[in-house]
């Protein structure tokens, strides 16, 4: 990836961290996104301690004219990764059927999940089209593909955002970018560390493990590789699609 430069958003820790880390050691220039500045300076503190380049971009993905104004500051990025995401504001904790939700409570996940993807996807897309080269990569949700009980607006908002990612290939493929979402299981990371730390052996432990075929929790190190060659040229024939990431999850149901 050396002379890419490479915007991952939520990079601050997580599944996030895990790619800027990856995207640094492979040679690219890493923009370290994230809400929380302190996160996204240790992260890129992190990368350049290794030997990498890395500039911290600390933003809201769901402010637009931040994003926008971020990004000219930081002048055109080869590769975008969408992804700033969660699960609600209490992670795990705030589930919840649709029928007990109100329209109040899906501000937060139609936010960040979806207009954070739309914001961050529409600034980067001129220079790319300019430069006729460019990787746009989103990192979504098996909540999105299959349903999720408890997280429907969740999983709205991450259909919405692959949805988002099919048009953008076909509109673009014809500049040298392309779109693809990379569709996780459940991960380990800070966003659900509590349902592993301190309820590793719960039942609602078990029975999320129950549905996946390689029975552990993803970690962000499961999903660099793939990230990697769909950023790289290996991947310009790869586009408009979503390769999912999920230890088997929901192909044996
Ligand atoms: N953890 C899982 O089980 C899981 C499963 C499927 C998909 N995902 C998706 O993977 C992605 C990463 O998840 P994670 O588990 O690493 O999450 P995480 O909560 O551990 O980390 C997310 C990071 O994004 C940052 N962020 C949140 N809102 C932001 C905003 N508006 N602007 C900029 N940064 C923002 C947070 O500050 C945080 O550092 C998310 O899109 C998530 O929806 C996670």
């Amino acid at each position: 990836m050396t002379s890419r430069r490479v915007l991952i958003t939520g990079a601050g820790q997580g599944v996030g961290r895990g790619l800027a880390l990856a995207f640094g050691r492979s040679g690219a220039e890493v923009l370290v996104n994230d809400l929380h500045r302190e996160r996204s300076d240790e992260v890129a503190d992190e990368i350049r301690s290794a030997g990498g380049s890395a500039v911290p971009a600390p933003f809201d993905v769901c402010d637009y004219g931040s994003v926008v104004s971020a990004l000219a500051d930081a002048g055109p990025v080869d590769v975008l990764v969408n992804n700033a995401g969660n699960a609600g504001a209490e992670g795990f904790g705030g589930r919840a059927k649709f029928a007990d939700t109100e329209p109040a409570d899906w501000e937060p996940f139609l936010r960040v999940n979806l207009y954070g993807v739309l914001h961050c996807t529409r600034a980067v897309l001129p220079s790319m089209i300019a430069n006729t080269w460019g990787r746009i990569l989103t990192i979504v949700s098996d909540a999105g593909r299959t349903g999720d009980p408890g997280g429907a607006v969740y999983g709205a908002a991450k259909a919405g955002a692959a949805g988002l990612t099919r048009s953008v290939a076909l509109e673009n493929g014809r500049h040298n970018i392309t779109a693809n979402n990379i569709s996780l299981g459940t991960m380990r990371t800070p966003m659900t560390e509590p349902l592993w730390a301190e309820h590793a052996d719960s039942p609602q432990a078990k029975e999320i493990l129950r549905n996946y075929a390689v029975r552990r929790p993803g970690v962000p190190e499961d999903v660099t590789e793939l990230a990697l060659l769909l950023a790289g040229d290996q991947g310009s024939w790869i586009t408009g699609q979503t390769i999912c990431v999920n230890g088997g999850y929901s192909f044996g149901l």
